[in-house]
């Protein structure tokens, strides 16, 4: 394998961002296992990233790498999960309730915004060793995954916000906004 890539990353704007993004036909594949290793390296250059969907770096494959913290998950989860890639993500919604969160993206560089998600989810993918995954996700982990798999269809949490008064830069949000209220 030659040594991976660290990627440019694709902004809100761009068409690639709008696209439903193919189902990767063999998750044990060459070629997918070098665009991991890229999105790896991609990710590690910048240091701590919740996720990174493949669109985001101008691939449009249904190929997601998530990871988080115990300190990010906002007391929500009692152990760090550790980098997670999933392959055709499908999700099922458990339950009607949402919770709000802000949330911050690659491809909306500065900004953040107040984004309700589904409380309980069901997640099912495959891994690049071609097992078949499935589990719950709850709160924050439910709003990663939630986040993530919304790049594959195209979606940017702006268009899932229900009050726009509350997309800010992030900056401004820290002080004004999210201070404030926790
Ligand atoms: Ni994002």
């Amino acid at each position: 394998m030659t040594s991976p890539h660290i990627l440019k990353i694709a902004r809100m704007g761009h068409p690639i961002l709008r696209q439903r993004a193919e189902e990767v036909s063999n998750p044990c594949s060459e070629d997918v296992q070098h665009i991991i290793a890229d999105m790896r390296a991609t990710i590690e250059d910048f240091g701590s990233l919740t996720g990174l969907a493949a669109p985001q770096v101008f691939i449009s494959k249904r190929i997601v790498i998530y990871s988080i913290s115990k300190e990010r998950s906002r007391g929500t989860l009692t152990q760090d999960i550790p980098a997670t890639v999933m392959i055709n993500p499908i999700i099922d919604i458990l339950s009607d309730e949402k919770t709000l969160d802000w949330e911050g993206c690659l491809s909306l560089p500065g900004l953040w915004g107040e984004v309700p998600r589904y409380k309980h989810i069901y997640v099912r993918y495959q891994t690049p060793t071609g097992e078949t995954i499935t589990h719950e996700a709850t709160d924050f982990h439910a709003r990663a995954i939630q986040h993530e798999c919304d790049h594959l269809d195209g979606i940017l949490y702006p268009q899932r916000m229900v009050d726009m008064s509350r997309f800010a830069f992030q900056e401004e949000a820290l002080r004004y906004l999210w201070k404030h209220e926790t």
